[in-house]
């Protein structure tokens, strides 16, 4: 038997709804702020996301599925939404837009990860990026906004951890610097950080052997060497999350798996879930559009993963969905009348279905109680329709009352009179 891939899944009616209702708070909270939709393809050249994420991360070094194009192009199933979106900024020339130039996307995206609760090989992220301002403000607005958007799907006991990576110089000096300290140290560290002391030195403080832990307890902290004006730059987004009533964590040891961060950095995460605990995060990214040979552009964006959302959320109860209409037949002989009456009704705004099996009148009306319609049609057969009759229930009141066809679609939209 075919299965799903491993790390995949299907998206199943029942699921699609919550997903359907995800993507409608996201459009209001984002859209109410200036972000307008934008989708990227889900494959791009390979070298895109080499030089956006960066080669040292995980993602890049055995995360990515890259294939060959057949035409000796390498080509890459996108991890993440940031670097393709800002080539998409400047493929298009969009500085010459009024800056600065907001986005928000939901897709899929895909990582060759091990797969468990809340990690996926294929997976879905909303997103949101502000191309083209550099101020304290638009990292404030964004977490913000990314707040208010979990809050508002039911998104339990998040933390917000936030810190600034400074600039590129700093860090390079702070690497040094920590490097330095790992080897000093290197007896106890564990043999995978060990071994990556000089390809990624940072990750050490997602360590979680005892020995490297402790070792990082003394480490330097990049916070407390950035340079005057990143600092300056955290203070004002912490003074405006202050204002907002936005809880966070200042959290100096937080490590994204990307390259492409400068300053602000954040990260939520859920209580409500396991070892995925990142349900999204994102931060300021000054030099990435420069390093895809854009002009010099200040950006800054998230995303947060949707099952982690999802999962985050419990099953919460869904606005169920209406069915204003079930046209039920109580004689073979009415399917035209029914088949006419269920459209007109859909073409007045209404959610109407028709029988469309061969149920007994009894097994059509617990149909229709079962998927929730308001009322019910009974279509005799078509004589007695055509005499003017069908009979209308009002399934929450239980009373019934025969009307002619014409009247059933302005009786529901009235809401009253029976
Ligand atoms: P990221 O932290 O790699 O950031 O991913 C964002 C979110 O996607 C995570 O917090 C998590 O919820 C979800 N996610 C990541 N990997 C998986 C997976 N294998 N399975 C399920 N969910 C996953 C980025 O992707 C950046 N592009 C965010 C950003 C935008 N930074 C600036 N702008």
């Amino acid at each position: 038997m075919i299965q799903a891939p491993k790390g995949t899944f299907d998206v199943l009616p029942e699921d699609a709804a919550r997903r359907e209702l995800l993507e409608e708070h996201a459009r209001k909270i984002l859209g109410a702020a200036g972000y307008r939709r934008i989708e990227t393809p889900t494959f791009e050249a390979t070298e895109l996301f080499e030089r956006g994420v960066g080669e040292a991360t995980d993602i890049v070094r055995k995360e990515m599925y890259t294939f060959d194009d057949g035409g000796g192009r390498s080509l890459t199933l996108r991890p993440e939404g940031t670097a393709p979106i800002c080539r998409a900024y400047i493929e298009h020339g969009m500085h010459k837009l009024p800056q600065p130039v907001k986005f928000w996307y939901l897709g899929s995206y895909y990582r060759a990860e091990a797969p468990q609760r809340g990690r996926y090989r294929q997976f879905w992220q909303v997103g949101a990026e502000t191309i083209g301002s550099a101020t304290p403000e638009t990292d404030a607005e964004l977490i913000v906004l990314l707040a208010d958007l979990l809050e508002a799907l039911g998104v339990n006991r998040t933390r917000l951890a936030l810190s600034s990576l400074g600039t590129p110089e700093t860090r390079a000096e702070y690497r040094s610097e920590l490097v330095t300290y790992l080897r000093a140290h290197e007896s106890m560290l564990s043999e995978e950080i060990r071994t990556r002391i000089d390809l990624n030195p940072l990750r050490a403080f997602d360590a979680t052997d005892p020995g490297t832990r402790e070792v990082m307890l003394g480490a330097p902290k990049l916070l407390d060497r950035l340079a005057a004006a990143d600092a300056e730059h955290l203070a004002a987004v912490r003074a405006l999350l202050d204002d907002a009533g936005v809880e966070y964590e200042l959290d100096p040891t937080l490590v994204r798996g990307l390259d492409y961060y400068t300053r602000t950095v954040f990260e939520f995460s859920s209580d409500a879930l396991g070892a995925q605990s990142g349900v999204g995060g994102g931060g300021r990214y000054d030099r990435l559009i420069e390093q895809l040979d854009g002009p010099p552009t200040p950006a800054s964006g998230w995303a947060a993963g949707i099952e982690r959302i999802l999962l985050a959320a419990g099953e919460q109860p869904l606005a169920a969905e209406l069915v204003d209409l079930f046209v039920a037949l109580a004689k073979p002989e009415g399917a035209r009348v029914a088949f006419e009456l269920s459209r007109e009704a859909r073409r007045a705004g209404l959610h109407a279905q028709q029988e469309l099996g061969s149920r007994s009148l009894k097994g059509q009306l617990r149909h229709a109680d079962r998927i929730g319609a308001r009322y019910v049609a009974i279509v005799d057969d078509g004589t007695s329709a055509a005499s003017g009759l069908v009979s209308l229930r009002n399934m929450e009141s239980g009373e019934q009352r025969d009307t002619a066809p014409d009247n059933v679609i302005p009786t529901i939209l009235r809401g009253t009179g029976l």
